[in-house]
């Protein structure tokens, strides 16, 4: 049995108390060679245990407790990603000695969650239109292996898509474009003939996600990263928080172009990209990804179902009128006409009451939330963020694409620095006003 470390006593400053689970098979030398991984990266083990492990593919399960500071143990899990698939973080107290689930802490560290997929990674449900199509299926399994592979720093590999694929995007990009003057938010509208001008959106070419995400970064600053399926909820925000979106690149299947049960190219593309190109939008979706960083179980459930409410059906007032900002919205024809009807009931966003709501994911939502504005409700997600049962504040660096913990008083210096900084620069401007 293993027992979380909640004691700071072998910590140094920056340093924090982790227990790691990696499991290996009865292989000679195996364990030696992943001690000789953590013994490479300078960290001292204060226990290893052993016992018979309980997954089954796996031989032995291995604990162990160390002191090691951020990159440390993300190089560690890495190092030992490479030895064996299964490496666990159990428990990571920061520098306070206070247990946290194990979260990245840099770009790079996302590349972790790469073939960890919930469901329809590889396999299809069996209400799935491409169930029972062997073609669908291997085209599929195709395309999702080069999401498998794909590294951080790397370039999204293209795909070629063949004409019946093609063919499909042209039917749900005709009658979704028909709708978006009428029922899609302003951002949405504004953004959308920059897409269709600089990244190939038309109906007769589904755009390549590469030069989508660097049409995305040059904007504000958000990328997109290949993924194989539905990640977990706590691996998808916390991506956001680095401004990544996860995104899949096959379609469905042919059969149903106005229906699929999984998220694909058309639902990524048309619905979410255009959102992510405006900046109060993106700084949203990132408040929800650093909420979301080491947050418990309970508050991560909170954080999704805010993010299902509002990034995938969300609503949002423009003058007199109410608009879809939401992806689930923007890429579904039925439910974005049903959406702005009479029939659902609308509810003004409260982060609060909305993180309580129960939602459905196979029909329309009988409930939507209205935002006032995209500021208004990254504020709103801040203030809630706060009231979250985590005992310490993160920010974004976006010059070393990381995560700073602020729980030292060295880091806090160094931000308020920062800050004074800032400030400087915007009395400066201002004076030149
Ligand atoms: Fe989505």
């Amino acid at each position: 049995m293993y027992s979380e470390v909640k004691n700071t006593s072998d910590a140094n400053e920056g340093q924090f108390l982790t227990t790691l689970l990696f499991s290996v098979n009865d292989r000679v030398g195996i364990l030696d060679e992943c001690l000789t991984a953590i013994r490479n990266l300078n960290i001292s083990l204060t226990r290893i245990e052993s016992r018979p492990s309980r997954d089954l593919g796996w031989d032995y399960d291995f604990f162990v407790d160390f002191s090691a500071d951020d990159e440390q143990l993300s190089a560690a899990i890495k190092s030992l990603k490479e030895i064996t698939k299964q490496v666990k973080v159990i428990s990571s107290g920061g520098s306070q000695g206070v247990s946290m689930p194990w979260f990245p802490r840099r770009k790079y560290d996302l590349d972790t969650f790469a073939d960890k997929v919930l469901e329809m990674g590889e396999e299809l449900d069996a209400d799935h239109p491409g169930a029972l199509d062997p073609v669908y299926r291997a085209r599929r399994a195709e395309i999702t292996r080069l999401a498998k592979t794909h590294r951080h720093g790397h370039p999204i590999p293209k795909v070629k898509y063949t004409e019946q694929e093609i063919k499909t995007w042209g039917t749900v990009f005709r009658s979704l474009k028909k709708l978006y003057g009428t029922h899609a938010c302003r951002e949405h509208q504004l953004v959308f003939p920059l897409l269709e001008k600089n990244c190939g959106y038309s109906e007769d070419n589904i755009p390549q996600l590469e030069d989508v995400s660097k049409f995305l970064k040059d904007y504000t600053g958000f990328t997109l990263r290949p993924v194989m399926g539905l990640l977990t909820s706590r691996d998808f925000l916390n991506g956001l928080a680095f401004r990544v979106f996860h995104s899949t690149q096959y379609i469905r299947h042919h059969s149903k172009p106005h229906y699929t049960p999984e998220p694909d190219v058309c639902h990524e593309l048309l619905g979410h990209v255009p959102l992510f190109c405006d900046p109060d939008f993106a700084d949203f979706s990132q408040e929800i990804g650093l909420a979301s960083l080491g947050a418990s179980d309970s508050d991560i459930e909170k954080l999704s179902t805010i993010y299902w409410f509002t990034v995938e059906f969300g609503l949002c007032r423009q003058g007199n009128d109410i608009r879809a900002y939401g992806a689930g919205l923007l890429s579904s024809f039925g439910e974005l006409e049903y959406s702005l009807s009479d029939k659902p009931e609308k509810r003004p966003f409260d982060p609060h009451k909305t993180s309580e709501q129960k939602y459905i994911v196979t029909e329309y939502q009988p409930i939507y939330f209205v935002a006032e504005s995209f500021k208004d409700a990254q504020q709103k997600v801040r203030d809630f963020s706060n009231t979250l049962d985590r005992p310490f504040s993160v920010r974004y660096n976006p010059y070393t694409e990381s995560i700073e913990v602020l729980d030292t008083q060295e880091k806090i210096l160094r931000y308020a620095q920062n800050i004074k900084n800032d400030m400087v620069t915007l009395v400066d401007g201002l004076e030149r006003l």
